[in-house]
């Protein structure tokens, strides 16, 4: 059977109203990869570190795009949790799965899908530290730099959003639009 791409239209679901295009994602973590490359140049066995699950398709893109440029990726994963709900997570967080490899001495590249409050970011961080990372360096695709309520700044930023719920690309609402291929905004009821 002859491969189709579908076309970004029939991809658009009510509901969600697209913010980033899947060609610009892609531009921007090119970028990103570039940078990050740079600031590791010359440093033996640095591990990504991705908190799942949000992570997993902006992690499989960045980690690809390093390849290129001669960056072996050797990655690990933590997923962490936020009480409360969904759209409004209580700030308190806990480990639902700990890290998998052993990142003792080495330079660790901390991902996340989202910088919202910053909880998240900063836990996965103390908790990298804890397990004696080194140096610990931190890209999250999307910062709402706006929701901030722990003072973190991360290394490298795909893209600064406004204060507004979004899915697709790897992140989603209850469990939905992990598979879009773009970022959109899920639009109030
Ligand atoms: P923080 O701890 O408030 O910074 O939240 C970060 C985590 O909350 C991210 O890893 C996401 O899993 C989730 N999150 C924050 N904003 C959104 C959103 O707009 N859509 C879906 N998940 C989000
Ligand atoms: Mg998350």
């Amino acid at each position: 059977m002859a491969a189709t791409r579908p076309s970004p239209e029939k991809s658009e679901i009510p509901g969600v109203s697209p913010l980033i295009d899947e060609h610009a994602l892609a531009k921007r973590v090119t970028e990103m990869a570039g940078d990050i490359a740079v600031q590791c140049e010359g440093v033996e066995g640095v591990i990504r570190v991705g908190l799942l699950k949000g992570v997993f398709v902006f992690m499989a893109d960045l980690v690809r795009a390093l390849s290129r440029h001669g960056v072996q990726p050797t990655v690990g994963f933590m997923t962490v949790e936020s009480y409360g709900s969904e759209k409004a997570p209580s700030g308190a967080i806990h480990l639902k799965r700990g890290l998998d490899v052993d990142v003792s001495g080495r330079t660790v590249i901390l991902m996340d899908d989202i910088l919202d409050t910053g909880h998240s970011l900063a836990f996965a961080r103390r908790k990298l530290e804890e397990a004696g990372a080194a140096r610990v360096i931190t890209a999250v695709l999307l910062d709402k730099p706006s929701r901030r309520e722990v003072p973190i700044e991360p290394d490298h930023v795909g893209f600064e959003i406004p204060d507004c719920f979004v899915v697709g690309y790897g992140i989603d609402y209850a469990g939905q639009h992990r598979e879009l291929p773009y970022v959109g905004v899920v639009e109030e009821e």
